[in-house]
Formats: structure tokens, sequence, C-alpha cells
């Protein structure tokens, strides 16, 4: 076993915390990294990467804010350069379906000659509490511009013991692994389940975009994150992503967590107690 050790770009994120708590517990040494850590790294300054990289073997790579923006290839290409001359043997890339940019990204770790395997994940489950929705949902209605679209939400936890089996077990290398929930659900399908879960009202309202993003830039959101939802909602919440696939089986022979699952350990941990607490004070 590489001793090294085990890069992880994301230290809080929804999957690279996984990630690390998931290899600390196996025993495996972890660099986890961000902004805000010591070595720092942050994706819009290259001089962090480096150091941040130096002495890792193997990287777990997510990218921020998302492998859609059109700066992203130039950055994901420059990345992969410095990451090979400091000695990177393996890279992990979390990537996402049906993004152009994505594709790009995944193609260009390939041709990068470092040892690689991509993990192509749906829409997180989590975003429903550790991210952007949960203000909605904790306000009792969650507004959004996705329509009746369907998506096989995938549970953030599958998605770090994916990479886990990546970086720590023989007969991955080289591999895609295309990690998606078990069912397709509705964002209304999806707030009503936890609705009834939780035994309170949680409303889905669907807006059209244009009127969401006008929203967002009344609320004063970064111009390139309102870029990136409209084509979020436009271009990749189009019905092509809709399917359900086998990854989280091929890559650790067990079934995909259910969104019921998810929808009850989140009411467990008390991440949406306030829904509640609003509705009982
Ligand atoms: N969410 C989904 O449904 C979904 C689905 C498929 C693929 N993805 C992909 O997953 C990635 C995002 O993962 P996530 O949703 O797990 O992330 P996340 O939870 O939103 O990650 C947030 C963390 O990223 C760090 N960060 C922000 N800007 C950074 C920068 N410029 N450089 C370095 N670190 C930065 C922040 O830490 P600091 O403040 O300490 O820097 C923050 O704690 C994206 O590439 C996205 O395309 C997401």
């Amino acid at each position: 076993m590489d001793k090294s050790p085990i890069l992880i770009i994301g230290k809080n994120a929804k999957t690279g915390s996984r990630v690390n708590q998931r290899l600390r517990n196996l025993g495996y040494a972890t660099r986890p990294v961000s902004r805000s850590t010591n070595p720092s790294f942050d994706w819009e300054d290259p001089a962090t990467w480096q150091s941040a990289i130096k002495g890792t073997g193997s990287a777990y790579v997510t990218y921020q804010p998302d492998l859609a923006v059109p700066r992203a290839e130039a950055t994901i290409n420059e990345f992969l350069q410095v990451a090979g001359e400091n000695g990177l043997k393996h890279i992990v890339l979390l990537s996402g379906r049906g993004e152009e940019g994505a594709q790009r990204a995944e193609e260009a770790l390939k041709a990068s000659g470092i040892s690689w395997n991509i993990v192509r994940a749906s829409w997180f489950s989590q975003n429903f509490s550790e991210s952007f929705m949960l203000e909605g949902i904790l306000s009792g209605q969650l507004v959004f511009p996705a329509g009746d679209t369907v998506e096989p939400f995938v549970d953030a936890d599958d998605i770090a013991d994916v990479v886990v089996a990546t970086l720590t077990e023989p007969g991955h290398r080289n591999r895609l692994y295309e990690v998606t929930g078990p069912r397709a659900l509705s964002f209304a399908q999806c707030i009503q389940e936890i609705s009834d879960a939780l035994g309170r009202p949680v409303k889905y309202t669907s807006i059209p975009v244009n009127e969401y993003i006008s929203a967002l830039r009344e609320e004063g959101v970064p111009e390139d994150m309102q870029w990136l939802l409209h084509e979020l909602f436009t271009v990749v919440f189009d019905g092509r992503n809709s399917h359900v696939m086998p990854g989280v089986k091929e890559a650790l022979g067990r079934p995909p967590t259910d969104f019921k699952a998810y929808v009850e350990k989140s009411i467990e941990s008390g991440v949406w107690a306030g829904v509640m607490l609003k509705e009982s004070a």
C-alpha cells in the first residue's frame, strides 16, 4: 500500500468530507484541502496547487463551482499538468452527467497519462439537506425551476463509497462509474416524500427559469452562478439525465440507496428539525 497521503480537493464539500472520513476510518493518511486549509487549495489560484499536491500519491478531485462553467476546461488542463509534474499517480474525478464541460474534463483526464477513475454522478440527494435547497425546505416551500423533469438522485454516501473503493481496492483502475439512485423522481415527488416522512407540510412550487434567475439577480447572486444555474435548468435538466445507471452496483456489488432511506437518515440527523419546530411553534 502506498503510504503517501491521499489528496482530497473539497475538504468540507458534500462528498469530499465523506471520502475523507471513510479513508481515515480505514487507516489511510489524507490531505483534505480547500481555500480555508493549510496548505490551501483554490481553483482560482494555480499558485496554491503545487504545495497542496506535493508528497501525495493519489487524489479525489472535485471542481468548483461546476465543470459546466466555460473556464473549467482550461483550469482542469492546467491542473492535470501540475499534477503530473508533481508526481500524482492516480486521480479520481467527480464528474456530472450530460454536461459538455464535464465530458471535456473527463477526456482530458483520460488523455493525461495519469491513472484515472471517473465517478459521473446524478444530482445529489443531499442538495435537499446540505445545500441550496435546504433553506426553502425549512421555510416550508421550495420554489424551483425544475418543472416535471425526473432525476435519479444519488446519495452522497454512495458516491463516497464508490470513490473510496476506486482509491483503495484493486480492479477499478481506468474505469468510469456512472452513479445514480435506483428511482427517478421529480422535485415535487421528492418534496412530497420529505413532507410525508416529516409529517409536516412542505410545498414545491415550480416557476419558469427566467423568473428564478431574475430573483437571484435581485438577491445579488454573482453572475457566473446565475449563468451556471440557467445552464443547469435549461440544458442539463431537459430530461437527458432521467435514466437510472448501474455505477453503484458495478463498483460496490450492492444496490444504490433509495431516496426513502436518505430521507429517513436526514430526519434522524435533525437537519430538517426547523420545519417541525416552525410548525409546532
Ligand atoms: N451537487 C450535485 O448535485 C452534483 C452532482 C454532480 C456533480 N457535482 C459536482 O460536484 C462538485 C461540487 O461538489 P459538492 O456539491 O460536493 O461541493 P460543495 O459541497 O458545494 O463544496 C463546497 C466546498 O467547496 C470549497 N470551495 C469553494 N470554492 C472553491 C475554490 N475556488 N477552490 C477550492 N475549494 C473551493 C468550499 O470550501 P472553502 O470555503 O474552504 O474553500 C466549500 O466548503 C462540482 O464539481 C459539481 O459539478 C455536483
